[in-house]
């Protein structure tokens, strides 16, 4: 077994998150000595990764409760979260017993509001099995669900009380999801860690291999930024430090092509064309250099992330982030780069200066 990296992440309850191959193995050491139940929330087909969870959880003697969740999204309804509370209620959880969610984003989210909401809040442990869940989505305590409102309106913030990473979960996900996850590893390199960037440079194929050591390193260095921002800033609120905003790098117009395309690409893939459209943005205002750009580029398309999009988008997008920026009530405020791992957080400039940048992203 190669060695465990432990992160802490800060806060009024901090958590340890544990990164190394058979790191779900210590469950049975994480959960608290009154717990007598664990639900294991999961998402279907991963049975491989789900079996030995629970076969560690019961040779500790704890009484074990099966739930599957829809695949994906469809795990992040209120009737999914109705079934699970069903379950709980006729299974008499209380309050020291435990939830466990093992599956990708969408399961953490989903599992993470039920435990945060069964009897006003019981603890959860997260075993994120996707790229993106290991490195963002599992990390922070923000949960939800989506509603007719729209996506991740409901939702709660309930920190876990450990998060387990096994980087080697990744060698059963379609490569593209992979590749996707690596797009938010990739931001944490460009607005903090760019130690993260040389490794990438230095072997991108090694990065991609599920069990390789560079993999591993990666996501714990990604998982250090953004506990390292999320420490700081536990419910969004800061006025200063390492605003949870950096982490935004990429989204604004990442997000818009989300929207305009149904939902239909992976958000990673949004957020890289959202990351070279931010470089474009901040070379125009000259806080990029053009070589800090192409490295922006050359990287990403190097993972087989996309780095050019339609020009025919562009007056919707543009409303997009409009509406966006509307809806929460402020001025769209860009994060842009003053040099490669150092964010800043401004006001957009002007519109033809970004649609001068989003003209470079045309194909
Ligand atoms: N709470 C947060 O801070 C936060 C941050 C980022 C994203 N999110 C949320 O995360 C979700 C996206 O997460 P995601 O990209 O992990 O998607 P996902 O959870 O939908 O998982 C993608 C697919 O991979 C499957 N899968 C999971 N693990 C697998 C494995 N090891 N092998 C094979 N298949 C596997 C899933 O069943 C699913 O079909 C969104 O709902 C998003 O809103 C939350
Ligand atoms: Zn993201």
């Amino acid at each position: 077994m190669t060695s465990m990296a432990t992160i802490t992440v800060q806060g009024d309850r901090p958590y340890d998150v544990v990164v190394g191959h058979g790191a779900a193995q210590r469950i049975s050491t994480v959960i608290d000595e009154r717990a007598e139940k664990v639900a294991v929330l999961h998402a279907p087909g991963i049975d491989g990764i789900v079996e030995p969870v629970l076969r560690a959880l019961r040779s500790r003697g704890l009484t074990t409760v099966q739930i599957e969740l829809p695949d994906a999204e469809q795990a992040k309804t209120a009737a999914v979260l109705e079934s699970c509370w069903r379950v709980l209620g006729d299974e008499r959880f209380t309050r020291t017993d435990a939830i466990v969610s093992v599956g990708g984003g969408a399961t953490t989210d989903a599992a993470g509001f039920v435990a945060a909401s069964w009897l006003r809040g019981i603890d959860v442990v997260h075993i994120p099995t996707t790229t993106l869940a290991m490195v963002d989505a599992a990390i922070g305590g923000k949960t939800g669900i989506n509603t007719d409102a729209g996506k991740n309106l409901v939702g709660a913030f309930h920190t876990p009380r450990a998060v387990l990473v096994d980087p080697g979960y990744a060698a059963s996900l379609p490569s593209t999801d992979h590749v996707a996850g690596l797009a938010e590893v990739v931001k944490a390199g460009l607005i903090a860690d760019t130690t993260i960037l040389d490794i990438l440079e230095a072997d991108t194929a090694d990065v991609l291999r599920p069990g390789s050591a560079a993999l591993r390193d990666v996501v714990v260095r990604a998982i250090r930024v953004k506990a390292a921002v999320v420490s700081a800033d536990l419910r969004e609120v800061a006025t200063s430090g390492p605003q949870r905003e950096i982490l935004n790098y990429g989204h604004t117009l990442g997000h818009a092509i989300e929207r305009q395309q149904n939902y239909t690409w992976r958000h990673g893939d949004a957020v890289s064309v959202g990351m070279v459209f931010a470089a474009e943005v901040a070379n125009a205002v000259d806080l990029l250099t053009g070589d800090e750009v192409g490295r922006h580029r050359e990287i990403l398309g190097s993972l087989g992330l996309p780095i050019s999009y339609a020009g025919s988008d562009w007056p919707h997008l543009l409303d997009t982030m409009r509406i966006d920026k509307k809806a929460r009530g402020s001025v769209v405020r860009l994060v842009l780069l003053d040099g490669i791992g150092n964010p800043v957080v401004q006001p957009a400039p002007a519109e033809p200066v970004l649609t001068a940048a989003f003209e470079r992203l045309v194909p």
